[in-house]
């Protein structure tokens, strides 16, 4: 049983429709066993102000949706347990660096204009040689960290160079770069060389400085700096002729 009894959420609010700078306001709620960050927050919008804005859909880790910048981390809100917190104080804020919806609801259309600019499924125009195309397991493991990306943005908001280039058509990001890499090193893709001609342009993979933010903030603990490095290898054996 956890330890407390009622938490404090101290959240960011902001309504750029009607408000002229951003506010902190605080909920007292509830805590049960196990109760998550989102949970509290649905309790808020169930119970105590049904004005405030957030995004949230799996519950389970897996949509990416509700990730935030909680107690001084990026963190998925349905994956942080209030009872971390022993004190009970919990702050809340958007995605930072991201422009603002409302309160913690975030814009991520430059994020996914990005994503879509990889191409960021299978190309092999061959015919399949049966009903699928095989990968051994030794080839298939080359890719699990990275099927593990579930689009949450945090690497994305957290990138220094994202910051000096959000607009659609500045520089790709982490998350659009790991995943260029997830399907370049996937033994079936036969789409190394159109990716690249995205991936190594002006805004792509020589504007990553190495910063390491992405690892740190990734709530999977997918590596995106490894695989921009990979793609950079792959980028100069290109120029090479070596693939
Ligand atoms: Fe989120 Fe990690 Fe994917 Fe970035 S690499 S979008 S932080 S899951
Ligand atoms: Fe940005 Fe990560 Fe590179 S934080 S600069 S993409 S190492």
């Amino acid at each position: 049983m956890s330890a407390l009894s009622t938490a404090t959420l101290k959240v960011w609010r902001f309504d750029p429709k009607v408000d002229s700078e951003p506010y902190h306001q605080s909920y007292q709620v509830p805590v049960t066993k196990g109760m998550t960050v989102l949970q509290g927050l649905f309790y808020v919008t169930d119970r105590l102000d049904g004005s405030l804005a957030y995004r949230s859909c799996c519950r389970a880790g897996v949509c990416g949706s509700c990730a935030m910048y909680i107690n001084g981390a990026y963190r998925l809100a349905c994956e942080t347990q209030i009872g971390w917190f022993p004190d009970g104080q919990i702050t809340i804020g958007p995605l930072p660096r991201l422009r603002v919806i409302k309160d913690l609801v975030v814009d991520l259309d430059p994020f996914f204009a990005k994503y879509e600019q990889i191409k960021p499924y299978l190309i092999n125009n061959s015919q399949p040689p049966g009903k699928e195309r095989y990968q051994s397991p030794e080839d298939r493991r080359k890719l699990n960290e990275m099927i593990d990306c579930i689009l949450c943005a945090s690497c994305y908001s957290s990138c220094p160079t994202v910051w000096m280039s959000e607009e659609k058509d500045g520089y790709l990001g982490p998350a659009a770069l790991t995943k260029a890499w997830r399907f370049i090193a996937d033994s079936r893709d036969q789409g190394a060389k159109e990716r690249m001609e995205v991936i190594a342009s002006e805004n792509g993979l020589w504007r990553c400085h190495t910063a390491f933010n992405c690892v740190e903030a990734c709530p999977k603990h997918i590596n995106p700096t490894e695989a921009i490095q990979n793609l950079k290898k792959k980028a100069i054996l290109g120029k090479l002729g070596i693939w």
